[in-house]
């Protein structure tokens, strides 16, 4: 196949068959997030496109993988390329052509609903997993498709909200990530619901033609998100080249099954009551965008058109970008079918991939030395959801796996001392946009009397340690409404903790989260939303079959210390958010203003301890230096170099440090290695108005370290 075919093709094609390749449709099969019907006549194949980041969601069970977050815990972007791979895999298994993922949006406000689906609040972190997991898609014949484009940083208002956001800061935080996995390959990307500088981003001209398309080269295609196209001739001519899902929001939940129906709505009966509004009772004027809007490409894009109001070039380019994918991914000639890769759900393969991800993801905040356990431990089991996997958030995201571990059944199956289990505090209930349209059936009083503190206590008093396992609850189209642990999870944690004086927290959290008990626990982990394989993960960390080998992707603070604590900047004021902390997101915040997080950045023990010597700069952009295993037991260190570079004279802005790279290695006690670290050029660097991309001439300094707050040897590198 070569571009040929597609121009053969684009000239075969009659405007409305063109029209037709613009937009979503009703899927004949049902199982698709979003479906584009192919034109028979010339052999172009239907198109299929499945969320998302974390699994692929169908109707039938696949691979629940860890959150997004868990992922980039790992400092280690092979990670993704496998879990990538995975992902494209489980897609073609369950007859899927696009996967809806990555989502790659900057943590910038510690609230975010959809933290979870994201990786960090670092660009060069975000770009290196992005890029992973859009090359390991991609390499299976799958398109990959990079999510929100672009300052879709918050989930209240995320239909209207307006990203005031300077160049300089749009280009150094926001775009990178954006940048790496269009690098990468993707195939397509997905433009966000929010407006940036006052304008949609459906119909952003400038971020969505002259950045993306025109200067980063991007020939894939630019969908939109799910009822996100605000106009016809504004997005059309913007450079939004497919609208989704192009059918109403009744069309797209009766070809996917509303509740209780077959997907094709077969069991309803002639004469019943149409769905009724899924929107009804649920405040989607701020979480949710316009489900009017869905067919704006079908009769009045063909009109546009045929008025001269939209060229028909700009109609052949949305086209060709679409065959353009189809024909590289093996979908024109069905050579995609003969590739190596072959679809594949929830295989043996997956499943160690997802217990994995979840214990390389895994962040050891405190540790008094009560971890790892005793083989022989008796432990008592506590918490709200100790019998269930917290597999993710609510949303597009969710995903139903064929099996899953809960904590107590991790724990049982490894220890060998006494286990008990007490819950201690009412289960807190998952939440999800999509109760929004099914709400819930009411089947709490199924679970009996709540459980009690007390038991909790008691089971406590018995054991040599206690395992609290606390969640958060966090949903897409809403923002948590605090960073504090909701229900009385704290209060079941102190009491927990005046009982016995090893007790160890484990958090299942969607992001930051605040631990005023944090003193009185001997060891504090965060586990971020595991996935299927929650208690298998949780056991290997905790009695130390496997390191934890995670570290903090995100600065953990309480949520006043953030600089979104302004409502000005987080949620906005009169429908705007202003960015004018500027680069000061996340460390680059605490490190410019000195104040203490909780947790920085990049933090996260090992079970091991290790030293640091011999660095020097190999290149003008790589460090090399020897790490050696001086502790007692086998370890994972993730080495972090910080970038200080000479600011230009009139730059006050500038962070005091900012990541350039990582590098992670396995060591066995006594073990020593060099290992490289190779800069991102964009750490040296700063975005100019007028010059683009500028490095100072000067003195940069490198700081190698395990985390933003413990810095351990400096390298200069002269540019
Ligand atoms: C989300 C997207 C998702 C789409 C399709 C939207 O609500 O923002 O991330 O891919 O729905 O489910």
């Amino acid at each position: 196949m070569t571009t040929d075919t597609v121009d053969r093709l684009l000239s075969e094609l009659t405007l409305a068959e063109k029209v037709r390749l613009t937009h979503g449709a009703t899927d004949t099969e049902g199982t698709a997030t979003g479906f584009v019907p192919g034109i028979e006549r010339l052999d172009i194949p239907p198109v299929r496109f499945s969320d998302g980041p974390l699994g692929v969601r169908t109707d039938d069970p696949a691979t629940a993988f860890p959150a997004a977050t868990a992922l980039a815990s790992s400092f280690d972007p092979e990670l993704a390329r496998e879990l990538g791979r995975a992902l494209g895999r489980e897609a073609l298994g369950r007859d899927q052509d696009v996967l809806l993922g990555p989502g790659l949006n900057l943590v910038r406000v510690p609230h975010c609903g959809r933290n979870f689906e994201y990786y960090s609040e670092d660009p060069v972190v975000t770009g290196r997993f992005a890029a992973g997991v859009v090359d390991g898609v991609e390499s299976t014949g799958v398109v990959a498709t990079p999510k929100h484009f672009v300052a879709n940083n918050q989930e209240t208002a995320r239909a209207s909200v307006s990203a005031e956001v300077d160049e300089r800061v749009l280009r150094e935080l926001y775009l990178p990530g954006f940048r790496d996995a269009v690098d990468a390959g993707a195939g397509a990307v997905m433009s966000s619901y929010n407006r940036v500088n006052g304008t949609y981003m459906s119909q952003h001209e400038r971020l969505l033609t002259e950045v993306l398309k025109d200067e980063w080269g991007f020939d894939g295609v630019v969908m939109s998100d799910w009822f996100g196209t605000e106009s016809v001739v504004g997005t059309a001519s913007a450079g939004l080249d497919l609208q989704m899902p192009g059918i109403s929001a009744e069309e797209l939940f009766e070809s996917m099954g509303a509740p209780g129906e077959e997907a094709d709505g077969a069991d309803r009966e002639d004469g019943d009551a149409p769905p009724e509004d899924p929107t009804e009772g649920f405040d989607y004027a701020d979480g949710m965008p316009d489900p009017t809007t869905g067919g704006l490409y079908r009769e009045e894009l063909a009109d546009a058109v045929e008025a001269g109001e939209v060229p028909e070039s700009r109609l052949d380019d949305m086209v060709r970008r679409l065959l353009t994918q189809l024909d590289r991914h093996g979908l024109l000639d069905g050579s995609r079918e003969s590739a190596d890769t072959e679809g594949a759900v929830d295989t043996p393969e997956h499943r160690g991939l997802a217990e994995g991800v979840a214990v390389r993801g895994t962040v050891l905040l405190d540790n008094d030395g009560v971890l790892p356990l005793a083989d022989d431990a008796d432990v008592a089991v506590v918490g709200p959801n100790v019998d269930e996997a917290i597999l993710g958030g609510g949303g597009s995201s969710e995903v139903t796996p064929a099996t899953e571990t809960s904590p107590v059944e991790g724990i049982e199956a490894r220890a060998e001392g006494a286990v008990s289990v007490a819950r201690g505090h009412p289960r807190v209930e998952d939440i999800s946009l999509f109760d929004a349209f099914e709400p819930d059936d009411g089947d709490e009083g199924e679970e009996g009397p709540d459980p009690s503190v007390d038991d909790a206590v008691a089971a406590a008093a018995d054991a040599d340690v206690a395992l609290v396992f606390v969640r958060d609850q966090a949903t897409e189209a809403a923002d948590r409404e605090s960073l504090a642990l909701p229900g009385e999870q704290d209060e079941l944690i102190e009491a927990v903790a005046a009982e016995n004086d090893r007790t160890v927290v484990v958090a299942n959290t969607s992001g930051p989260f605040e631990a005023p008990w944090r003193e009185d626990v001997a060891a504090v982990v965060a586990g971020w939303y595991p996935g299927q394989a929650h208690g298998a993960a949780a056991a290997a960390v905790l009695y130390g079959d496997s390191d934890p080998g995670g570290r903090l992707p995100v600065t953990f603070a309480p949520a006043e210390a953030y600089p979104t604590a302004d409502e000005r900047r987080y949620p906005g004021v009169d429908g705007e958010a202003h960015y004018d902390e500027g680069l000061l997101v996340g460390y680059r915040h605490f490190d410019a203003t000195d104040a203490e997080p909780t947790y920085p950045f990049g933090h996260g023990h090992s079970y091991a301890t290790f030293e640091y010597r011999d660095a020097e700069a190999i290149d003008d952009a790589t460090v090399e230096l020897t790490v050696e295993n001086t502790g007692d037991r086998r370890g994972r260190e993730v080495v972090q170099a910080y970038v200080d570079s000479p600011a230009a004279p009139d730059d006050l802005d500038r962070p005091p440090r900012e990541l350039g790279g990582f590098a992670s290695l396995a060591l066995d006690p006594g073990e020593s290695s060099r290992i490289a670290v190779a800069l991102d050029e964009r750490a040296f660097g700063r975005y100019d108005a007028d010059e683009g991309w500028t490095v100072d001439a000067g003195e940069h300094t490198v700081s190698l370290g395990r985390s933003s707050r413990d810095l351990r040897l400096d390298v200069p590198i002269e540019r």
